[in-house]
């Protein structure tokens, strides 16, 4: 049987979103599935036009409700040239903080819009961690993904 395999796309300012990606890919290591973390910075949108695994986006959000700064020319490209992203599931965990109400986890709800909007499925239900909330993202990321994704991948 060929190998369940899943690319991480980590979107991250102070390396939070990254600790919850590499902990359900320690997981995915232990449960026969294949992963590749890639951080976005100057990434080329290659990764996604390209990929033929599931995709798992792990992003927080800065600004004013935006994706972080490493991660905007790849946002930004993806929009400007919109391709046909039909070949691709994806799912999404998003990082955020209560605090800012109006623009609560907008970073990753932002990648979702996109992503929908380019003709990809979502699979499972996004989260959206709420870091003011008492929990540490990577506490909580193993086992959404557990119970929400793994079955789809
Ligand atoms: C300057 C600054 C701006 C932020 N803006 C938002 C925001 O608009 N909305 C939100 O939900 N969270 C916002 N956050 C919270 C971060 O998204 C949250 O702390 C996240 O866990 C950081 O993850 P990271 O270390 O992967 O970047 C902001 C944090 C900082 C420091």
């Amino acid at each position: 049987m060929e190998s369940k395999k899943l690319l991480i796309l980590v979107a991250t300012m102070t390396g939070t979103a990254l600790m919850a990606a590499e902990d359900i890919a320690e997981y995915c290591s232990e449960n026969d599935i294949e992963t590749k973390i890639i951080e976005i910075d100057n990434t080329d949108i290659k990764v996604l036009t390209e990929v033929k695994s599931p995709v798992l986006i792990c992003s927080s959000t800065y600004g004013q409700g935006d994706v972080p700064d490493s991660a905007q020319n790849f946002y930004n490209k993806l929009k400007e040239l919109s391709p046909n992203l039909n070949h691709i599931r994806y799912a999404l965990f998003g990082l955020g903080d209560m605090t800012y109400r109006d623009t609560f986890a907008y970073g990753g709800k932002k990648f979702t819009d996109l992503l929908d909007s380019l003709n990809a499925t979502k699979i499972g239900d996004p989260f959206y961690h709420d870091a003011s909330d008492g929990t540490l993202p990577e506490e909580v990321a193993v086992d959404w993904f557990v119970n929400n994704i793994k079955e789809y991948i």
